[in-house]
Parts: structure tokens; sequence; C-alpha cells
């Protein structure tokens, strides 16, 4: 059985439909998630759907504790769902290849630091861009400069609010990443 640790930093609808989707799998669980915000609403969640979840203050994520705190559970993988606080090097390398984020943007355009949430997509219709998306990616020492594994894209249409568009990325991020990250990680053991 490989262990997952979602991290996620705010509502965690991602980190809701991760849990769901593998409730009946056989060769993967989720084991907990990891939150840096006191106030997350996807602590709420974790609450009903009866997953353990934890807040740790940013510096445990760069001390020891929180490391020690995955090593312990026998972490296999970790998923960012949402997660704003960039992965530190000692995580990134017990972690080699093992971390997985979603960004709503079609990498490599609209990444970084500051390009999250609702920024990103403000900045995809200031652009004028005609398509938006996600993307997969692993996790390196970078904000979203890791290998994409994976992008879907989405069309903006001339009507496009910051709005609809997070809406429409919501629903290519609950219909893929769940699947993506179960062939990753099966492949991966291969
Ligand atoms: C998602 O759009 C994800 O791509 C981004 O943050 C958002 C999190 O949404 N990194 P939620 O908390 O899972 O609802």
């Amino acid at each position: 059985m490989k262990k997952i640790a979602i991290f996620a930093s705010g509502s965690g609808s991602n980190a809701e439909n991760i849990v769901n989707y593998f409730l009946s799998n056989e060769n993967i669980s989720i084991d907990l998630i990891i939150t840096n915000k006191k106030d997350a609403y996807v602590i709420e969640r974790a609450k009903k759907l009866n997953v353990n979840c934890l807040y740790f203050i940013k510096e445990d994520f760069y001390n020891s504790k929180v490391l020690d705190l995955l090593k312990e559970r026998q972490i296999d993988f970790i998923i960012l769902a949402g997660f704003l606080l960039l992965i530190s090097k000692d995580i990134i390398a017990h972690f080699n290849n093992k971390i997985l984020n979603i960004h709503p943007a079609l990498l490599p355009k609209y990444g970084g630091k500051g390009m999250f949430g609702n920024n990103v997509h403000k900045t995809v219709l200031v652009n004028k861009e005609e398509k938006s998306g996600i993307s997969i990616h692993l996790v390196n020492e970078k904000y979203d400069e890791g290998s994409i594994i994976f992008q879907a894209d989405c069309d903006i249409n001339a009507d496009e609010t910051i709005q609809s568009l997070a809406q429409k990325i919501h629903s290519l991020e609950h219909k893929y990443f769940p699947d993506i990250i179960k062939n990753y990680i099966l492949n991966f053991s291969l």
C-alpha cells in the first residue's frame, strides 16, 4: 500500500475529491492532510471525511518537524493541492520525484511566486488569452518549474470572468487530478 499525504492551504476541494477517489483503492491510501493555515476550510472538509488533518506553522515546514512526521508515518508520496508554501530542500530530497503539484494555468506561462488562485486567472484574462487550463507537475526547489506530467485546457469565452474561469479550472482539476496521481504512483512503483 502506498501512502499519500496531501498538503493544502485553502478550501480543499481538490483534497476532498482526491480523498473520495482513493477510498476504495487497494493500492493507494490517503494517510493525512497537512495544512499551514489554521482557518483553512480544508480542515472542516477533513473532519467530515474522517481524515486525519494536522496544522503546522510555517517554520515547521522548514525545520525537521513536518519531514519527521512524514517519515514516521511512512508516507510514500506528497500531493500539493492548493498549497502555498515553497517545499523545503530537505523534503524534496527525501521525496525525490514523489511530490506532485497542480497549477491552475498552462505552465510554463503564469507560474512562479505570487501566481496562485485568482491572481492567475486575472492575469490570464488581462492578457486576453484564448485558452487556459491545468498543469500537473513534479515539484522541485522552484515554484512551478518541475517537469510537467499532464496538461488539459479549456477555451476562454469573450464574456469570461475570473469566477467563471476559476470554475472551469476546478472542473478540470477534479476530473483529471486523481487519475493522474493514481497512474503516476502505480507506474512509479513498477
Ligand atoms: C486550485 O485551483 C489549484 O490549482 C491551486 O489552488 C486551487 C486550490 O483549490 N493550486 P482547492 O483548495 O482545492 O479548492
